[in-house]
């Protein structure tokens, strides 16, 4: 650990760190992960300090080709169709785990989450380590994702050696999520969705995105802003109370915005400007529920739910 994090361009720095069992800031097409190469338990032990995530709660692996997904996951007919169609992308696909994983790795589980990430300079890492990665988003547990190299340092300078930056991540929020063990099942929405899934596949998949899913890290209180975050109907119902809460003396954002790809991009960066600007509450528009809108009002769910099960001050 240094005292404090460096944001650089330069792919080699970065795998040296790796290498030698250090913990880097990555970029992804979705959000910025926290890597480690997944074969060094002492590595992957420092991302849950780092987060101070329970180590229970297992790890995606990012991986380079579908080759080498193949040596860590038993993919069945259907993932590696998703696989071959949408990786590199914001998909992780859910398979049972080959005798290569480490435990640490899956928190002892008798599966593995693994994507191909579409990120040009971390394909390039991918590529130079050839190894696998492991990366959650690189936040402190339970907050909000980052979405660009400055969120990272803002999180966790001080704690990791270097962030590498890839720019604003074009998605914003995190992959999708599918198992596909005795049948295909989402259990977090992104922007891969049912409906493009189900085009590949042919046939109908379920969706498990309650809270009660199996993956854990669903939870309700999650992505969570310090301000309250209320979620609302339409601008207008938002309009509206904003001028309660306002005369309440409250202090007030609202995030709307009708193009649901940029919504979700810039979400997660209105989130942390609304606590940089010290709001109170946060009246965010629910999007359309169509495609990446899904898994924006999914987000917005848990981060609202948060305040509700801790309300403000603690
Ligand atoms: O877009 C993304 O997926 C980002 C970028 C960095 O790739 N990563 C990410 O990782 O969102 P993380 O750790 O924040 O979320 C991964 C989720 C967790 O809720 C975890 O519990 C679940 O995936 N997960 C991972 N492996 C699993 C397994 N074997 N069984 C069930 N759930 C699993
Ligand atoms: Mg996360």
């Amino acid at each position: 650990m240094t005292s404090s994090t460096q944001i650089t361009t330069d792919i080699h720095t970065v795998v040296e760190i790796l290498r030698r069992g250090g913990v880097v800031g990555i970029p992804t097409e979705t959000v910025y992960g926290l890597g480690a190469l997944a074969t060094d338990s002492v590595a992957v032990d420092k991302i849950f300090t780092i987060k101070n995530r329970p180590r229970t709660h297992p790890l995606i692996v990012h991986v380079g080709t579908i080759e080498h997904a193949l040596k860590w996951g038993v993919f069945n007919a259907d993932a590696l169709r998703l696989a071959e169609h949408f990786w590199p992308g914001p998909l992780t696909v859910l398979v049972p785990r080959t005798s290569l994983v480490p435990d640490w790795v899956t928190g002892g589980r008798d599966t593995v989450a693994i994507r191909i990430p579409q990120h040009h300079i971390t394909l390039q890492l991918l590529s130079e380590l050839n190894d696998a990665l492991v990366a959650p988003s690189a936040n402190k547990f339970g907050k909000v994702s980052p979405t660009t190299a400055q969120h990272v340092l803002h999180d966790l300078d001080g704690l990791i050696e270097m962030v590498l930056d890839g720019g604003v991540c074009d998605i914003g929020v995190e992959s999708t999520i599918v198992e596909c063990i005795d049948e295909v099942r989402i259990l977090r929405p992104g922007a891969i969705s049912q409906q493009d899934m189900e085009k590949v596949l042919g046939c109908a998949i379920t969706s498990d995105v309650s809270g009660k899913s199996r993956a854990p890290g669903m939870m309700a209180s999650h992505y969570a802003p310090n301000a309250r975050v209320v979620v609302c109907a339409s601008i207008q119902d938002a309009l509206r109370q904003a001028d309660s809460f306002r005369s309440a003396q409250a202090k007030v954002s609202i995030i709307n915005e009708p193009n649901i790809d940029i919504y979700a991009r810039d979400l997660y960066a209105l989130l942390r400007q609304a606590d940089k600007d010290h709001v109170d509450i946060i009246l965010a528009v629910k999007a359309p529920p169509v495609s990446i809108g899904i898994a924006i009002n999914d987000r917005l769910a848990k981060a609202a739910a948060h305040k509700d099960e801790h309300p403000r001050g603690n």
